[in-house]
């Protein structure tokens, strides 16, 4: 299992680079701005060029980063980050079971708050309702964010909603697609699935330890690429828009929507998240059928809840909560 954490000083770099948004950098100025000399510098820059990074070098001028690579890497998805936390700490690996099992690790060894593990390919992606998640290699995005909210554990829930709109603000800004959410956090586009999210926390009773918040996105599938089973309900980045998209500037855009969302969250408090969500969200005050695990209800959505439970109304006048179910409408 290959994984790779980044060097302070290669992070330095990367920031460099960004903040130069594509400008000449000179030798002597990114060996003041990271901190080292140049014969420091120039072993990092054949570093991020082992990497796939395409690096001009120009007399005077000093380098300047023309291409990315096609494979991820920490370095590529820290190239044009612009967070203060979120994926500042990003673990990448090849191949993993599940993201969602190496970020728990990581959180009861202590990570801080935005860490963000992704993996090229899952063996054992999991989805919602104790159900598998195809995550191929090269094809998607299979992430797991790591979060330390200070909110009692059955507000939980109210993440997942926020981080549906990230990723639909993510889809919209890096894709230029319009995608919509069916409750509670599934991203559909044209009635398709496009991306999927997970949430699971370690908690007590009173006190959230940590949240791990996976996101699963499909990027780069053809439509052979899907199992018979999910033809005709996934779809992909690549199948809506006709071409292909780099992964780390939707990770990127993720991790900016994410933060910004989450800092007003923890300032305001869910109102402003469930209008957001309710704004992108369909089929509320349609008619609806819920799969749950104890049956199906059938009704008119209301709503959602504070705690983003759905609310709908069957033809006799009962309310029903739902908390997990598929919903179809
Ligand atoms: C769903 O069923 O809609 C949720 C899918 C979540 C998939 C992601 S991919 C990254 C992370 N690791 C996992 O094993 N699952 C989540």
């Amino acid at each position: 299992m290959a994984f790779e954490v980044q060097s302070e000083i290669r992070k330095r770099l990367i920031d460099a680079f960004t903040d130069a948004s594509g400008e000449f950098l000179s030798g002597q100025s990114i060996a003041e701005l990271i901190g080292c000399s140049r014969t420091a510098v120039w072993k990092h820059i054949e570093g991020l060029r082992e990497e796939g990074f395409t690096i001009e070098a120009v007399r005077r001028k000093g380098y300047r980063i023309v291409d990315t690579p096609q494979k991820l890497s920490s370095d590529e998805i820290r190239l044009g980050l612009k967070t203060d936390f979120i994926g500042q700490k990003v673990f990448y690996y090849e191949s993993v079971d599940s993201t969602q099992k190496i970020a728990n690790d990581l959180s009861t060894e202590n990570a801080p708050e935005g860490t963000l593990v992704i993996a090229d390919e899952q063996t054992s992606g999991r989805g919602r309702m104790e159900r598998k998640w195809h995550s191929p290699k090269g094809e998607g995005i299979w992430m797991s964010l790591l979060v330390r909210p200070e909110i009692p554990p059955q507000q939980a829930p109210q993440l997942t909603l926020l981080t549906a709109v990230a990723a639909v603000r993510a889809i919209e800004e890096a894709a230029g697609l319009t995608p919509v959410i069916k409750w509670p956090n599934d991203i559909m586009v044209n009635s398709k699935k496009i991306a999927g999210i997970l949430t699971e926390m370690q908690a007590e009773a009173d006190r959230i330890h940590s949240v791990i918040i996976g996101i699963g996105i499909n990027v780069n599938q053809d439509r052979t690429d899907f199992p018979k089973e999910l033809l005709g309900t996934a779809t992909s980045l690549a199948i809506e828009t006709g071409n292909g998209l780099p992964r780390s500037r939707i990770i990127q855009e993720f991790c900016a929507q994410f933060e910004k969302l989450y800092l007003l969250y923890l300032e305001k408090g869910f109102y402003p998240i469930k209008l957001l969500w309710e704004s992108y969200a369909r089929g509320i005050g349609s008619f609806m059928r819920a799969r749950t695990y104890n049956g199906v209800i059938e009704g008119v959505a209301l709503g959602i809840t504070e705690d983003g439970v759905l609310k709908i109304e069957s033809s006799d006048g009962t309310i029903h909560k739902i908390y997990s179910a598929d919903i179809e409408f």
